[in-house]
């Protein structure tokens, strides 16, 4: 009997390993607290430019304390999935926190955000409706959507025209869902929400946003992409995010009104089927938000540096699409382009990781570079300068 062949992923490894371009999974051992410096195994001190920890919040000491002090009071996990007997007062207060937090009635916490995406979306939709995606959607708002058995469509990214024209062939009878994220992951541009609000209103559409990569970044004080464009928390339907970049840890919430979250709390399946967030974790994510609420300089300081990062990257010439918040991409092109371009950082103490096909389109293969709060202008100077380096020797600028 012959064995089946192991299926193939997306990248051919050993060619990449062949030509001394293969950056896989880098361990960090050490954050240095308080700054963008970090430990790489094997590779030492590196300046830290691919973190999704926006504010620089890894080793914040209230939010270590925080977790800390959970461990000694309730111990390393929970007594099973919520529903059943793994329910802490803290995850009630980590949903209050994040309610507060978006300006809504209610919230539930899953496990992940990949888990908040594919139980809500799929609890939500049923095979009668129609879901209306951004091409860009992150991959669990799209498995979410296949999950839910609706009808998906999808429209080009950003293109409001394109969008209404998708609403306007959904069955009216039913329901119908447009979601977006609210900053997109790998070109660091921001959904047109006004827009995109205008457009469900005229065709009585609900409205869901992933906060993923805007939460912490988006607005004066953090809040997100409603802050952003001056809007009320009623401009989203359904507002989604994670506790794992902008805040240190490791969960997804579905913010919204106390019926939506009822029935959440009763149907999705990742709720009901999966392990509640262990005592650390939640306990790190209400001192995180409390954080983001006394320390508002983190924020600015983020769209402050990343507005510097971003402008200089682009005075020496580099393609960046239409990002405007945390993430650079950074366009090389050919998949191998962008492999060497990050090589050329790594070996010059520059944290950074390329982004291939199927993440990102064939023929867009990029960096996704990003800065924090916690760089300091020098070190940014010095990322552009080997990141310009690199990019004139391989012929990308
Ligand atoms: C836009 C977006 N949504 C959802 C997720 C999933 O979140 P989590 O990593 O918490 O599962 C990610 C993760 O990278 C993301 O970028």
């Amino acid at each position: 009997m012959t064995m089946a062949t192991v299926p193939r992923g997306p990248w051919d490894v050993e060619h990449y390993q062949g030509l001394g371009l293969y950056f896989y999974l880098p361990e960090v051992s050490e954050v240095v607290p308080g700054t963008a410096r970090v430990r790489v195994e094997g590779r030492g001190e590196m300046l830290m430019f691919g973190s999704y920890s926006y504010l620089g919040l890894i080793r914040h000491p209230a939010i270590d304390r925080a977790a800390q002090e959970a461990i000694a009071k309730y111990g390393t996990g929970t007594n099973g999935v919520r529903l059943l007997a793994g329910t802490l007062p803290l995850h009630r207060e980590l949903e209050e926190s994040i309610a507060a937090f978006k300006g809504t009635e209610a919230a539930i916490a899953f496990a992940s955000g990949y888990m908040a995406n594919i139980s809500t979306i799929s609890a939500l939709l049923d095979r009668h409706d129609t879901v209306i995606c951004d091409k860009l959607d992150h991959a669990s708002i799209v498995d979410g959507c296949l999950l839910s058995g609706a009808k998906m469509v999808r429209f080009r990214h950003n293109d409001l025209g394109h969008l209404e024209e998708r609403l306007a062939q959904a069955n009216p009878e039913r329901q119908r869902m447009v979601i977006v994220d609210g900053v997109y992951s790998m070109d660091g541009d921001i959904a047109d929400l006004p827009g995109i609000r205008a457009l469900c209103d005229r065709y009585g559409a609900r409205l869901m946003v992933d906060e993923a990569h805007s939460l912490g970044v988006l607005g004066a004080t953090g809040t997100g992409i409603e802050e952003h464009f001056g809007m009320g928390p009623e401009a989203v339907d359904i507002k989604m995010g994670t506790f794992s970049k902008s805040i240190p840890s490791v969960g997804g919430f579905v913010a919204g009104s106390a019926e939506m979250i009822t029935a959440l709390k009763h149907k999705a399946r990742g709720f009901i089927y999966s392990a509640a967030i262990p005592p650390a974790s939640a306990a790190a994510s209400i001192a995180a938000l409390q954080v983001i609420r006394d320390e508002p300089e983190r924020v600015r300081a983020l769209q402050e540096k990343f507005a510097y990062f971003r402008d200089r990257l682009a005075a020496a010439g580099f393609e960046l699409l239409a990002s405007r918040a945390a993430i650079a991409p950074i366009v090389c092109g050919a998949d191998e382009l962008a492999t060497r371009l990050m090589m050329h950082c790594v070996e010059n103490g520059i944290f950074v990781q390329a982004i291939l096909p199927p993440v990102v389109p064939v023929g867009s293969s990029r960096l996704r570079a990003t800065v924090t709060a916690t760089h300091t202008i020098e070190e940014i100077d010095h990322g552009v300068e080997v990141l310009t380096e690199g990019a004139r020797k391989l012929g990308i600028i």
